[in-house]
């Protein structure tokens, strides 16, 4: 048997590797990749301001087939999309303030769909969060990013198999 993959790191020396593996990520994630798992997953992005999480979301939902513009969700907290029959939601924590909040957005009932999740600043919501497949932490380095990929479910492993080696 051989041990499952659980970590990967990727350099992302410029914007356009990140939508490299955005794309590739999306391809997971809509369960379009050959021999991968089924649609829908949970991603947490995680890494300081600018590391790159809205861009490399940005380019996920759009490979997944998002068209018009994609907003940050920092001041809304949420911006969902439906493609066909698969719906995305990406979150952005930072400004989260309170449970009140989090109650009166009705975001217990939208974690609980079965959709594609991209979470940044998840750190920011404690433990109301339901587990990753995948956590992707993003870190500066250089004038690049460098990016910490780690599988948190047996659907995360599936993804880290499916993007290794990583192709640029
Ligand atoms: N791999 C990369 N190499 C160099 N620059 C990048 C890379 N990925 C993204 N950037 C650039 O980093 C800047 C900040 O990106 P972005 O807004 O995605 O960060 P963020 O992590 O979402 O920040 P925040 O926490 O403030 O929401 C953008 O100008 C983007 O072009
Ligand atoms: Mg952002």
């Amino acid at each position: 048997m051989t041990t499952p993959l659980n970590t990967l790191k990727y350099a992302l020396p410029d914007e356009d590797t990140t939508v490299v593996l955005a794309q590739r990520l999306a391809e997971l994630a809509c369960g379009r990749a050959p021999g991968g798992p089924a649609a829908g997953g949970r991603i947490h992005l995680r890494g300081e301001l600018g590391a790159g999480k809205t861009t490399l979301a940005r380019a996920l939902l759009r490979a997944g087939g998002v068209t018009g513009r994609i907003k940050s969700p920092s001041y809304a907290l949420l911006e969902s999309y439906n493609v066909s029959n698969l719906y995305f939601y990406h979150f952005d924590f930072y400004r989260l303030r309170d449970t009140h909040e989090w109650l009166d957005a009705g975001f217990d009932e939208v974690l609980g769909e079965h959709a594609i999740f991209l979470i940044e600043w998840p750190e920011q919501a404690g433990d109301r969060l339901p587990p990753p497949d995948l956590d992707i932490h993003l870190e500066y380095n250089g004038t690049g990013r460098a990016a910490h990929l780690t599988a948190c479910s047996e659907k995360g492993q599936q993804w880290l198999t499916y993007l290794d080696p990583p192709r640029r």
